[in-house]
């Protein structure tokens, strides 16, 4: 079996070792010092187009990453083709921690506290009531549900917004854009992991933020450009908003002069909410190139029309 790897920017011998541990009866080659004729397998993050192109024969390409919005276009290669993006692969565990820590951080005001240290006030806060501490999820994929388990297992009433309705325990469900006024609504903390798509991005501008109450919190770990940078910087500066926390940004990394860095109100971190794991990467893409072999069906197959 011949399995071909790419990533831009390094020689992913790590990657490549990891691989031949999982599969040793397989050989693997770096594109483009490989060809890319003759493959089985392909393995990738960010391909460029010529690569892409090249792998219309393949019997599967796996994406390095749960979100595939940085594929090229992929109207090239025959429908035959699957795209198979990573499903958890140890990403929902941490995405589990990073919003678990903010929720935490906000419901029980400890940047209210900070504030109050800063000035060596000593005042105790009336406490905030859970049951009105609604916690949003935009996304009820593998990680939007994941996110969801644990809140609720903190005792907080959570809702998540997909495109077709839900049933996860604890979980009030809304579905489709019908739905997402009501959803936002009565959101305290928005969390937000939408894959980008052509329907999804720009999709958190001034209108659809705004329908959140005064005050409210959003946490995106999903992709920048769902957002609308100045639009946010606008509601947070006008007091709708709280405060956010952003992994994400439109470019990555984020330019040196942008508003958010110095923003009062935003916490940021350099894309870390959820990192790509070599070893549960490739055991969970290796049983999934074990179960092809076998015939059997695998999950985590992208629907192209509906990009992710
Ligand atoms: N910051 C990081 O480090 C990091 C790491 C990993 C992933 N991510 C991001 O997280 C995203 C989610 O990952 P995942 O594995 O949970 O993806 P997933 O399993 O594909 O879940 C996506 C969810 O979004 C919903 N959705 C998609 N388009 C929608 C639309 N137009 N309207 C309403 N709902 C829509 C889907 O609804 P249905 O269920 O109805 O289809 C689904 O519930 C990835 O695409 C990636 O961008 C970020």
């Amino acid at each position: 079996m011949n399995i071909l790897y790419y990533t831009p920017g390094t020689d992913g011998a790590v990657w490549i070792g990891a691989l031949q541990r999982a599969l040793p009866g397989a050989r693997i080659g770096r594109w483009p010092a490989a060809s890319a004729s003759d493959v089985d397998y392909a393995v990738v993050w960010k391909p460029p187009p010529e690569l892409v192109v090249a792998l219309e024969r393949v019997k599967a390409i796996f994406n390095l990453g749960a979100g595939v919005d940085s594929m090229p276009d992929l109207s090239a290669l025959p429908e035959s083709v699957p795209l198979v993006r990573l499903d958890d692969a140890g990403m929902a565990e941490q995405m589990v921690e990073y919003v678990c820590h903010i929720v935490l951080r906000r419901y029980r005001e400890f940047d209210a506290y900070a504030d109050q240290q800063r000035e060596a006030r000593w005042q105790q806060r009336p406490r905030l009531s859970k049951s009105a501490f609604t916690v949003g999820i935009l996304g009820a994929g593998v990680l939007g549900t994941a996110v969801a388990g644990a809140l609720v297992r903190l005792g907080f009433p959570i809702r998540a917004w997909s495109r077709a309705r839900k049933a996860i325990p604890g979980v009030e469900s809304f579905a489709g854009v019908q739905e997402l006024d009501d959803f936002l609504a009565a959101t305290r903390v928005l969390v937000c992991l939408l894959p980008l798509t052509r329907d999804t991005e720009r999709l958190l501008d001034a209108a659809r933020l705004s329908r959140l109450p005064r005050g409210a919190y959003l946490v995106n770990i999903a992709r920048g450009a769902l957002l609308i940078d100045g639009e946010l910087i606008a509601l947070l500066d006008n007091g709708h908003l709280a405060g956010a926390t952003l992994d994400v940004f439109r470019d990555e990394p984020l330019p040196a002069g942008h508003p958010f860095w110095h923003h009062p109100r935003i916490v940021l971190t350099p894309h870390v909410s959820a990192a790509t794991l070599v070893e549960e990467s490739v055991a969970q893409i290796a049983g999934k190139i074990r179960q092809l072999e076998a015939g059997l069906p695998i999950t985590g197959i992208v629907l192209r029309e509906r990009g992710y």
